[in-house]
């Protein structure tokens, strides 16, 4: 075919001329998808290794899925909080035993979520713990990535997501990530929380060191501190358990949920903990018009369900020791260094070959969607439907990429 029968570079071009320049999206136009394949408007297949940031781990419209949707839509979409559906219940307790805690709160999307556990920590920290007014301090680290509203941007160090965006909410320290010493020396009896990714994602599938979690853990009891985990790209059968943080065993005060959680249909988002911390909200401190809608319940409901046959957990340990196993072959061979945790993985391409993003754009040629970060950096997080024959085609086109 030639340029001027293809649809996709009119429909690039009006992409670009309709919208603010805040995303710089590989030059491919999809218009439908099925497991892990998506098509274009040309009628071209690739491979998801991107699965929407982690929000499409069971693959684009799985059919429990779709058909959980189709039938709420059918029925009820919205009430609002100020008055109950009948999804309400069934999700919050469903998600609450999946997480092992004793109450949710549903929002829509990640950083909702993020404000959300940010609220609730200083409350908690001015109710039970004690801390003077005003005075509430949280713990984050370098590298961090928990959203985009002005609050979260305030505690990043990307200059990127941060820069011009001030005045900055203060009540947040900076430490390195993986480094014990310096959290536990960042905390006082201001310290309200602990805020991290148990795996940072958008920094690169940055894994913490062995142990880091569990010290974390245990300094954030001793210190009457609250570990909050975002979990918003980890969790959910990512990594290979439920969450990232079994990998050790830990369970932190606050799960931060999201992405996922909405199935690829809907923005579902979700903060679960016990009722020692949740409950310090009252009524009308806190909310949401689409938080926790009749539709966002019914799909997400079934996410949990799916997530508690566990069978999703098991895919992507096994499958993932396959995607390890081949980018491991490629370190040494164009690629620097990997990171794997699951179907989870952070590449790091030799800068002296190509950019992240010239490896994806060679990728997209070669039939695979993946996306850099940070220069030379590019993740994988196929969903989590993916075969074996399909991650072997993923590898050997980057091979291929890598060598050309
Ligand atoms: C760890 C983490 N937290 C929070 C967010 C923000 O989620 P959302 O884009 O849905 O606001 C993201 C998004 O990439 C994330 O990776």
């Amino acid at each position: 075919m030639v340029d001027d029968i293809l649809r996709t570079p009119g429909a690039v071009r009006d992409a670009e001329r309709w919208t603010a320049h805040n995303y710089h999206p590989l030059p491919v136009v999809i218009s439908s998808a099925e497991g892990a394949w998506l098509t274009d408007v040309d009628g071209r297949r690739y491979l998801d290794c991107l699965a929407g940031y982690s929000a499409l781990n069971f693959g684009h419209r799985h059919p429990q899925l779709i058909a959980a949707a189709h039938a709420q839509l059918d029925r009820l979409t919205l009430t609002s909080r100020a008055f109950i559906h009948d999804q309400f219940a069934d999700f919050c307790r469903e998600l609450a035993e999946l997480c092992g805690k004793d109450l949710v709160l549903p929002m829509n999307t990640g950083a909702e979520a993020v404000e959300t556990g940010i609220k609730v920590a200083r409350k908690w920290g001015y109710q039970v713990k004690g801390v003077s007014p005003g005075q509430a301090n949280i713990v984050v680290a370098e590298g961090n990535f928990h959203g985009r509203t002005t609050t979260i941007v305030s505690f990043s160090t990307d200059e990127d997501a941060r820069a011009d965006f001030g005045p900055y909410t203060p009540g947040f320290t900076v430490v390195p990530y993986g480094d014990l010493a310096a959290l536990t020396a960042a905390i006082d009896e201001n310290t309200v929380a602990v805020l991290l990714e148990p795996i940072q994602g958008e920094q690169g599938v940055v894994v913490p060191p062995e142990g880091y979690l569990p010290g974390v853990r245990q300094v954030c009891t001793e210190r009457d501190v609250l570990f909050i985990a975002d979990e918003i790209q980890s969790g959910l059968g990512r990594t290979g358990a439920t969450f990232a943080c079994d990998h050790e065993g830990v369970v932190p005060d606050m799960y931060l949920l999201g992405k996922a959680l909405g199935g690829g249909i809907v923005p579902v988002s979700a903060v679960a903990a016990n009722t020692d911390v949740l409950g310090v909200l009252k009524p009308g401190q806190h909310g949401s018009t689409f938080g926790g809608n009749p539709l966002a319940c019914a799909v997400a409901i079934e996410v949990v369900r799916l997530l508690a046959t566990g069978e999703f957990q098991r895919r992507s340990a096994e499958l993932g020791e396959r995607l390890r196993a081949g980018l491991e072959g490629l370190v040494g061979k164009g690629l620097v260094g990997v990171r794997v945790r699951g179907l989870w993985a952070g590449l790091d391409i030799d800068p002296a070959l190509m950019s992240g993003r010239e490896a994806c754009e060679r990728l997209m040629e070669r039939g695979v969607l993946a996306k850099d970060t940070h220069g030379s950096t590019i993740r994988l997080a196929p969903p989590l439907v993916i075969t074996e024959e399909e991650i072997d085609q993923a590898v050997t086109a980057l091979a291929e990429v890598l060598t050309a």
